[in-house]
């Protein structure tokens, strides 16, 4: 593995050895001193052309504890055309010795582009593409969720995956990198996913997809959820009216006080409620929800610096092709 563009084309090996080294990587942010040298001499540079705060945040931190040297690059802004400034940026990126880039992109497929160039020698690692995909978020919701299955089943999280794990994933799929991550990586992991969402916030194509698609969250709590992943309503990214109003879709489509309520009914003791962040309060998910203690959004933004840990960590020291020692500088000279 040399770059980490998308789920869609990470094998399953691959997944479970993140997913693996990521177990790792927990064990050293738990402890005091929660550094490790492995990337000492390295640069990491996080190229962020959308906003964002706790991936960005996130990055950095694993970045600094393996020791790497990090560069933020906030892009935003730029006025010089998309295709141009990407290639300008990458450019200048090469000439400053970047072993791995982060990037954010509005555009969907920027960081295949910047992977396939042949501007830039360093690792890419796709932080989140348009609408396309989100790759480390979809592995730490797996990693959150392999962790909480494992411990439901009794058995050690090292090693095993998501078979029979049902996961419900709701809200604006049509606008969301996320749902499309995590589609691809559960079904590698062999979780079942059921989409749940208004018709207009369901992208052509759906049916095609490996999952089931629902009109009606109350239907899909009933027939057994463990795993209740809500997506955060994303206005940026819509120019007309998707639902009739807030208070409608918070109704039918959020994960409320009710719905909350409705999982103890149902006997679904050990469901979690998920969210990517940044939540809509009170839109997609209710306050109680997102605080209750089914609620694992703080341990995904936890797990999410273990995660980009294990990334890193693979690509930039994996092989030994790609070896810390001077050599490496030498080959990049060639
Ligand atoms: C997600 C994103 O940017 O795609 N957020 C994140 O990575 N923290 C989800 C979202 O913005 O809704």
């Amino acid at each position: 593995m040399r770059h980490l563009l998308s789920t869609q084309e990470l094998s399953r090996p691959d997944a479970l050895q993140i997913l693996d080294t990521t177990e790792e990587m927990a064990a050293v942010t738990e402890r005091e001193v929660k550094k490790l040298p492995a990337l000492r001499g390295r640069t990491v540079v996080n190229l962020f052309f959308e906003d964002s705060t706790r991936t960005r945040i996130s990055f950095e931190a694993a970045a600094k504890r393996l020791s790497a040297d990090v560069i933020n690059f906030a892009a935003k802004g730029s006025s010089v055309s998309k295709g141009e400034s990407l290639k300008d940026t990458a450019q200048t990126l090469e000439a400053m010795s970047a072993d791995a880039v982060v990037i954010r992109h509005g555009a969907s497929g920027a960081p295949q582009r910047l992977a396939d160039s042949g501007w830039i020698d360093a690792a890419v690692i796709n932080a989140g593409d348009g609408t396309h995909e989100h790759p480390t978020q979809a592995l730490l919701d797996a990693f959150t969720m392999r962790r909480h299955w494992a411990k439901v089943r009794g058995i050690s999280s090292v090693g095993s995956d998501l078979t029979g794990l049902r996961v419900a994933i709701a809200g604006d799929v049509l606008h969301s990198r996320v749902a499309r991550s995590n589609v691809w990586l559960l079904k590698t992991l062999g979780a079942t996913v059921t989409l749940v969402a208004p018709p207009t916030l369901l992208p052509l194509g759906v049916h095609d997809w490996p999952v089931e698609v629902s009109y009606d969250l109350d239907a899909t709590l009933e027939a057994g959820v463990d795993a209740m992943m809500m997506l955060r309503v994303q206005g940026e990214r819509m120019n007309a009216a998707f639902f009739p109003s807030e208070r409608e879709y918070s109704r039918r489509w959020g994960f409320d006080d009710g719905r909350l309520a409705k999982l103890d009914a149902l006997g679904l003791k050990d469901t979690i409620v998920m969210h990517p962040g940044p939540m809509n309060r009170g839109l997609e998910i209710s306050s109680a929800a997102a605080d209750s203690s089914r609620s694992t959004v703080l341990d995904q933004v936890r797990n999410g610096v273990a995660v980009r840990m294990a990334t890193m960590y693979l690509l930039l020291s994996g092989s030994p092709a790609q070896s810390t020692g001077p050599e490496s500088s030498e080959r990049k000279k060639s």
